[in-house]
């Protein structure tokens, strides 16, 4: 791009609730790397419908994390935040990408045998070409680097395979996109279950605190999150939700975790928590009020979608039009 940084591209679902794990792990990181790149943000509601949802949630839920990405940091003006739906080159991208994508190749990801394992009644056509679309998206902006989860690494890995596939037959038309690697989130694990990640779909709502729970909500959580019998504080694999609390205590807090043991040291499990819950509600309270008062702001918002959905097509137009050419659509005539 013209000022000579690099592009970066990333994505979120507006299924389900956020958690905190969502903002520790991806959002909160990726506030904190948006200046070194020209950065695309989006509210990947494609992706959501591999899955049936109710329509009024999944628009309501679209807004809102909208409206997080901005609360938590994210200029709306230096980064592009906008809804995949509203950028029609997605899908015309993501049609032509499935043709450069074999079958086999689809079988292989593991996110889409969980999730077909999952919703066994609807294993739909969608859910397996769902990393052909993540393709899509990260190739249309032509992303140098894609900040990513473990969990997403086969779809980034994918996403390099069709690119250079298509590069090899029709020339240098996508960039080859790279893992983001730096410095990653926390990786936040379940309260109850300290071996599971902290997930939005979690059945038990108390494994998960979500980034719209109230301080006393979040209180009682972290107070009834499982640890161990050693009860010393300690940072060791031994003591698995232990050693979460610390790392949730240390992202909160900026503290390392080795300082955070020593602050703590010889105090009991109980005040711990309470000081972890202090730490998240001191994080979360700011953040929700800052969203609610952006979703008061209904023109405000609706002009940031705009105009950044306007910018995103312009980016991913200039993509797609090339793809056609290369691919041999015939011209369009004006
Ligand atoms: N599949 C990603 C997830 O569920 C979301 C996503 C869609 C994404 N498109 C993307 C992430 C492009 C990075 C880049 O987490």
């Amino acid at each position: 791009m013209l000022d000579g940084k690099k592009t970066l591209f990333s994505g979120m679902q507006a299924t389900g609730n956020l958690t905190l794990g969502n903002y520790l792990g991806a959002l909160k990181n990726w506030v904190s790397i948006s200046d070194e790149y020209n950065c695309f943000y989006s509210v990947v509601d494609l992706h959501s419908i591999t899955v049936r949802q109710d329509p009024a949630t999944l628009r309501k839920r679209a807004r809102t994390l909208l409206t997080l990405y901005i609360a938590a940091g994210l200029d709306p003006v230096k980064n592009c935040i906008y809804y995949q739906s509203h950028v029609s080159a997605h899908a015309e991208l993501a049609w032509i990408l499935d043709c450069f994508t074999y079958m086999g190749e689809l079988s292989r990801m593991t996110q889409f045998k969980d999730k077909a394992a999952k919703h066994a009644d609807n294993i739909n056509a969608g859910l397996f070409t769902y990393p052909v679309l993540m393709a899509a998206d990260i190739l249309l902006y032509q992303a140098d680097v894609v900040p990513v989860g473990i969990d997403q690494m086969q779809h980034l890995e994918i996403t390099r395979d069709i690119a250079q596939r298509f590069n090899s037959v029709y020339g240098e038309v996508f960039t080859i996109p790279e893992a983001y690697i730096g410095k990653v989130g926390a990786k936040i694990m379940s309260l109850q279950d300290p071996s599971k990640k902290m997930s939005k779909s979690d059945e038990n709502p108390n494994g998960s605190i979500y980034l719209m729970d109230d301080k006393d909500t979040i209180m009682r959580k972290c107070k009834r999150a499982v640890t161990d019998s050693v009860s010393v504080i300690r940072y060791t694999d031994e003591q698995p939700g232990l050693k979460n609390l610390i790392d949730i205590y240390s992202a909160c807090t900026g503290r390392k975790p080795d300082e955070v043991v020593k602050e703590f040291d010889g105090r009991g499990y109980g005040d711990f928590k309470m000081a972890v819950g202090a730490a998240v509600a001191q994080i979360l309270v700011p953040l929700q009020i800052e969203q609610a008062r952006l979703a008061a702001d209904k023109a405000y918002v609706d002009g940031i979608i705009k105009e950044n959905a306007e910018k995103a097509s312009y980016y991913a137009g200039k993509t797609l039009r090339k793809v056609q050419k290369k691919i041999g659509f015939p011209e369009r005539v004006r």
